[in-house]
């Protein structure tokens, strides 16, 4: 029986990572600085500390200046608004990352409404979000371009292919159905009140789940040959005797492999891909701030 190609984002992610220094260091010669990210973590939620200090250590490992912020779980809203303020203003930030979700006492969309388009390296502020929504050029969330460059790089042109979309967050579901569309992709947005979904992903060339489900899509609901993106990192209860369950994302990877015809696996697929974005998209913002000329599509 055939199987499914397994797409490697981690290769892909090194290797647009390796880009991203070269960029990094041509940017440090003429700008007469390093590139810098600003990253903001408020309280003690232990993935979003793992996620922070795995993207400072990569900013410094493209050459890149990290800056962390680390504020107390009880911080309020002025406090962090302050933060952004001062980070908008400083000269050798070029982007800021403002890690979610905040504790619930803020109002996470004021904050992250705060940043300056200019330094929104996560794409997420009204402007980036409008601009995405326009056609226009701007900054771009970091899975769903991620995502998006790992299916132009398995299939090529994506012009007039059916693509669903399961999930429709901010941060992944709605950008990446703007992008595809973009691409010229027939774009269908499922979601937890989408009837009948196992038929509707059946219809679609692309597949990107982004739900949050543990191996929530079966390998029958895939069109054979379907190129499936999988941007779920969900842990399992730990089996008997672990104190770890095992990573597996919003698809049945087993039950898809003998059907698709390309799929990520999880872990080692999108996930690697949204810091290196990250890292890119820092260096486009610091281009841009700094005046310093970028080719389109160099990065
Ligand atoms: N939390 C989980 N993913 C992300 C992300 O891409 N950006 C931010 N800011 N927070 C996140």
């Amino acid at each position: 029986m055939s199987q499914a190609e397994i797409i490697d984002g981690k290769a892909f992610a090194a290797t647009l990572r390796a880009r991203v220094a070269d960029y990094a260091a041509t940017f440090e010669q003429s700008a007469g600085r390093k590139a810098g990210l600003a990253v903001v973590l408020v309280g003690e939620d232990p993935a979003s500390k793992v996620y922070v200090a795995s993207k400072g250590k990569a900013t410094l490992e493209c050459g890149m200046a990290s800056f962390e912020h680390k504020l107390p779980e009880d911080c309020d809203q002025a406090t962090l608004l302050a933060l952004v303020d001062r980070l908008n203003a400083d000269p050798m930030v070029d982007g800021i990352l403002v890690q979610l979700p905040l504790p619930r006492h803020l109002d996470e969309q004021a904050v992250v409404a705060r940043i300056s388009p200019d330094k929104d390296v996560d794409g997420l502020t009204p402007t980036s979000t409008g601009r995405l929504a326009l056609g226009l050029p701007g900054l771009v969330p970091c899975t769903p371009l991620g995502s998006l460059m790992l299916l132009k790089d398995r299939l090529g042109d994506l012009s007039g292919k059916d693509a669903v979309v399961i999930g429709r967050s901010i941060l992944v579901g709605k950008p990446m159905a703007q992008l595809l569309l973009a691409e010229n992709c027939t774009v269908t947005i499922a979601h937890s009140r989408t009837k009948n979904l196992a038929q509707v992903v059946r219809r679609a060339d692309i597949v990107v789940a982004a739900v949050g489900r543990p191996e929530m899509v079966k390998g029958d609901w895939l069109k054979p040959g379907a190129c499936v993106i999988d941007v779920g990192i969900n842990r399992l209860a730990p089996a008997e005797g672990q104190n770890r369950g095992r990573l597996v994302g919003d698809v049945d990877f087993d039950d898809a492999l003998p059907v698709a015809g390309a799929i990520t696996p999880v872990p080692g697929g999108v996930g690697p891909m949204t810091i290196a974005v990250l890292l890119r998209n820092a260096l486009v913002a610091a281009h841009r701030n700094a005046g310093v000329a970028l080719e389109d599509g160099a990065l």
